[in-house]
């Protein structure tokens, strides 16, 4: 842990807990920590004091569990979570309730973080990084909302149980519940307000009763939150088809766990790589002090193929940084600056692995995050 000194009387201390877990999460971990000497190192009216701990198959080898309680009250007293990725082939034989990812599901569900943004932003110079035509992504925003804490991931019964004949039977159980389905289809309409107004909604209201469930209360939320919004229901399944056909054609989509978790892969690769896409994950605002616990993490995984090689592209996890500005700090031009400064060294050529185009300039994860600060401190200097 790490505090940085006070400098300015009325200074504003954001207490952050920093995760950054397995495989590339270290890595990239590094890079925000980086940003945000950055920062410190320019002054201003916010301080930040960084904790740091260990969460996933790090935890579960120091520790026997993905996340300690210690880690989990330094999470319940930070001002936001700053998550790298968990997980890789090391933990694979772990059994299923200890597994790296329990600790991320155990976050989320601890802290009620409900509400997971996954906006996806094609960066203009990567456009022809894509697998999609230019013209299809150019100019790409789009907002995945996805429910983080209910539906096929936290459903019960959740097991494998050996039937009398020995045959096995696997269930897993797809939950909601009104206030639930609600609580997220308002987060949408709010999001969808506040950019142009378009809102979707994704279910498999033909096939499933959770589905129909989403259905009936989106529209009934919608009717009487915000008649405003223009809402349209999409299947999932089509959905999915016409992101790849259309994707300019949404704008944000509300869906539910195990839905927004396809979907916002999908999405990703709209925007040139898996290794651009940030996420915030918002609990409810605290009745008390009307602050919202969260998290942020890249959408991406650990990748154990590239890991420890240093090729890993920090973007995803700095733009969450970011998002952590935004939404829990009130350092929006802060954000501003980094997604500005982002989008720079990407227009300069500099390309890791994952976005890299012939005639282009290839850097490792160090280089992009030395080249991102740079860019931040020449911004605000
Ligand atoms: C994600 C990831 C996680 C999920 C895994 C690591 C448990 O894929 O955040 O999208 O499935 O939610
Ligand atoms: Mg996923």
């Amino acid at each position: 842990a790490y505090k940085h000194a006070t400098r300015e009387p009325n200074m504003t201390t954001h207490k952050l807990l920093l995760l950054p877990g397995d495989g590339i999460g270290v890595e990239i971990s590094r890079e925000v920590e980086r940003v945000i000497e950055t920062l410190h190192g320019l002054g201003g009216a916010n301080s930040f004091e960084v904790e740091i701990d260990l969460v996933g198959g790090a935890a579960i080898d120091a520790h026997g569990v993905a996340v300690t309680e210690e880690a989990i009250a330094k999470a319940s007293d930070a001002d936001a979570i700053i998550f790298g990725a968990v997980g890789g082939p090391k933990w694979d034989n772990v059994p299923y309730e200890i597994r790296p990812e329990a600790g991320l599901l155990r976050l989320r569900k601890d802290f009620d973080l409900f509400a997971n943004l996954r906006p996806a932003i094609c960066y203009p110079a990567l456009a022809e990084a894509s697998s999609l035509k230019r013209e299809l992504v150019e100019g790409l925003d789009i907002l995945i909302l996805r429910e983080l804490t209910g539906g096929t991931y936290f459903g019960e019964p959740k097991e494998i149980v050996t039937q009398e004949n020995g045959e096995k039977r696997a269930v897993d159980t797809t939950v909601y519940t009104t206030s639930e389905i609600e609580r997220i289809v308002k987060v949408g309409c709010d999001l969808a307000r506040k950019r142009s107004g378009k809102l979707h909604m994704a279910a498999k209201w033909n096939v499933m009763k959770s589905g129909v469930l989403w259905r009936d209360v989106t529209v009934a939320t919608h009717e009487k939150y915000a008649p405003d919004v223009e809402l349209e229901l999409i299947l999932a399944d089509n959905c999915a088809m016409q992101l790849i056909r259309n994707p300019k054609q949404f704008d944000v989509i509300v869906t539910d766990n195990l839905f927004g978790d396809v979907l916002s892969d999908e999405a990703a690769m709209m925007t040139g790589s898996l290794g651009m896409l940030p996420s915030a994950s918002l609990g409810a605002p605290d009745p008390k002090t009307g602050k919202s616990k969260a998290l942020y993490e890249p959408v991406h995984g650990s990748a154990p193929d590239i890991s420890g090689q240093g090729l890993a592209n920090p973007i995803a996890m700095i733009a969450s940084f970011a998002m952590a500005l935004r939404y829990s700090c009130d350092m929006s031009s802060e954000a501003d600056i980094i997604e500005t400064a982002i989008a720079k060294v990407l227009d300069n050529g500099l390309r890791t692995a994952d976005i890299m185009q012939s005639g282009l300039t290839k850097v490792g994860t160090e280089q992009m995050g030395k080249a991102i600060a740079a860019e931040i401190q020449s911004a605000m200097a």
